[in-house]
């Protein structure tokens, strides 16, 4: 069994080493939902951003991967787009991501968001996930990426208007700054440009780092303890040097990362069987590590 927050399809291929591209934001197209900041985008040549149309394309183009709730199509070299098959609004999505960037998080820089569309920068390079099983990137290195997105990202003070959506995340307290609630190797990506770059964004919200830390450790610590999984061995390592290297500990709100993960409605058959005993593995390597 595979994890949800790690999923095989995450191995999808990306082009790699092609030809340097731009991205740069032209002015932002009729239909952007909200105002938003001048967009950080790579400093090289670029095509002009795609206008509103190829928000309803039925075909935009190859897809380039596919998540458990959406796909994610080459619109070139340049350009994604990404859509929830269920129609869910990435609305919220696209605000939080203008809202980290403007604060100089690295992510996708967003153009256009409609309903269920997200028109993206499209990154190129391998998630971690993919850098890791391709023996790319050592583990120590990996749980280093993992520590500074949490790091960076809790510098990140919570949009004001920032609604708690109780509803969605009723085990989830509020909190002073932006959260992720997905941080694993297979939402970041090692972009040739910008580095290790955070995608998904599905989850995030207010909310605290500690939460948001216990959360990467319980997905980790879910793949280490499925006997059967195929990157179990790997996960176990990735997460003992994620833990001994975060200065925020996963104990913290191990106890409500646990209520939040049993209480996903994304998690596939058997998973939450898995987060008990990821718990207590963390548990068990923290006091190794002390
Ligand atoms: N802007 C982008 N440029 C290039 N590739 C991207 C971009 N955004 C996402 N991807 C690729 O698409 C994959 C799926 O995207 P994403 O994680 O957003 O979908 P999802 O359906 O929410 O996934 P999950 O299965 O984790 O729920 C990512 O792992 C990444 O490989
Ligand atoms: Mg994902």
């Amino acid at each position: 069994m595979t994890p949800s927050g790690i999923a095989s399809h995450d191995s999808a291929s990306q082009p790699q080493g092609e030809q340097q591209r731009g991205g740069e934001a032209g002015p932002a197209p009729a239909g952007m939902p909200h105002p938003h900041p001048a967009p950080l985008a790579p400093t090289r040549a670029h095509r002009p951003v795609p206008d509103a149309s190829v928000l309803t394309l039925e075909d935009p183009g190859p897809l380039l991967a596919t998540g458990a709730s959406a796909d994610v199509y080459a619109l070139d070299e340049e350009y994604v787009l990404r859509r929830y098959r269920n129609g869910h609004d990435a609305a919220r999505e696209a605000r939080i991501l203008q809202h980290v960037a403007a604060h100089g998080f690295p992510v996708p820089t967003v153009f256009l968001s409609e309903g269920p569309n997200l028109l993206m920068e499209r990154l190129h390079g391998p998630t971690l996930l993919q850098a890791l099983a391709a023996g790319e990137i050592p583990i120590g290195e990996a749980a280093q990426v993992l520590v500074d997105l949490h790091t960076r990202l809790h510098a990140v003070p919570a949009a004001a208007d920032e609604p708690c959506d109780e509803a969605r995340w009723p085990f989830v307290a509020s909190g002073p700054v932006v959260v992720h609630l997905d941080l694993h190797p297979g939402n970041v990506v090692l972009s040739d440009t910008r580095g290790p770059t955070l995608v998904d964004w599905a989850n995030a919200r207010a909310g605290s780092a500690e939460l948001d830390v216990a959360l990467t450790a319980l997905i980790l610590g879910e793949v280490a303890v499925d006997a059967g999984g195929d990157y179990s061995q790997a996960a176990r390592a990735l997460l003992a040097a994620f833990v001994v290297r975060s200065p925020v500990s996963p104990l913290d709100a191990l106890t409500e990362a646990t209520s939040t993960r049993r209480a996903d409605p994304n998690l596939v058959t058997g998973e939450s069987e898995l987060v008990e005993d990821a718990a207590e593995l963390i548990r068990d390597l923290i006091r190794v590590a002390h």
